[in-house]
């Protein structure tokens, strides 16, 4: 998949105010400052197309890019940072589970996870919701630039340990660098698949 054009369209808070057409789109979750909206600048080659910032709760809205005019890419707030307020952290788990629940054109869900720290239970858990609510998802590990060899595999085992206790069969698995690029041809040939088969 060669991304050729992406163009910004629209930010609203509620998913029912959502493009009101019938183009699939790929949506990308996880904390705050994980760097989603990084890996949708890197996969578009747009480093202004997101809003991206040190400061976790930068993305607020659920914000939708077209790609070569025929599928969205969406970026979400992100998850249970206790840096950002309570109220805001509310209000943005309110604002994408229900997006993620109800939104028909959702084909395809990204749970980034910092790919630096071993397996949190805030990921787990919110991975678990997804389960428990059958909505397929993939994981993308990100930051793969700041994390040693040893340490990212040490992290994803630890991943696969956990989610095995649950899952009998594992997620696709990605690993990303927004700074590097790594991953992007992988990412964007998975998605790639995925739009021709839906
Ligand atoms: P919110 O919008 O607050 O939920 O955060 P986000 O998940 O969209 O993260 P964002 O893309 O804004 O990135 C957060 C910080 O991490 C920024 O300072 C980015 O420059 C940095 N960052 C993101 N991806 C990478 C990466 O792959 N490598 C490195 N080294 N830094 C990254
Ligand atoms: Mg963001």
């Amino acid at each position: 998949m060669i991304i050729k054009n992406a163009e910004y369209l629209m930010s609203n808070e509620d998913f029912t105010k959502c493009p009101d057409d019938d183009l699939n789109e790929i949506a990308f979750i996880g904390r705050s400052n994980v760097g989603k909206s990084s890996l949708i600048n890197m996969l578009t080659n747009n480093k202004g197309l997101a809003k991206i910032s040190s400061s976790p709760g930068k993305t607020q809205k659920i914000n939708h890019f077209v790609i070569n005019k025929q599928w969205y890419l969406v970026d979400l707030p992100g998850y249970g940072y206790a840096k950002v307020p309570k109220t805001l952290r509310e209000k943005f788990i309110k604002m994408i589970n229900s997006y993620i629940l109800k939104r028909k054109n959702l084909v395809c869900l990204f749970v980034l996870i910092d790919s630096r720290i071993p397996a949190q239970k805030i990921d787990i858990d919110y991975m678990y919701w997804l389960g428990s609510n059958s909505v397929p998802f993939c994981i993308v590990f990100t930051k793969a630039d700041k994390t040693g060899t040893g340490k990212l595999k040490e992290n994803i085992d630890n991943y696969k340990t956990v989610l095995s206790e649950t899952w009998e069969t594992l997620p696709e698995i990605f690993i990303t660098s927004s700074v590097s690029g790594n991953g992007k041809e992988e990412l964007l040939d998975y998605i790639g698949n995925i739009l021709k088969t839906t």
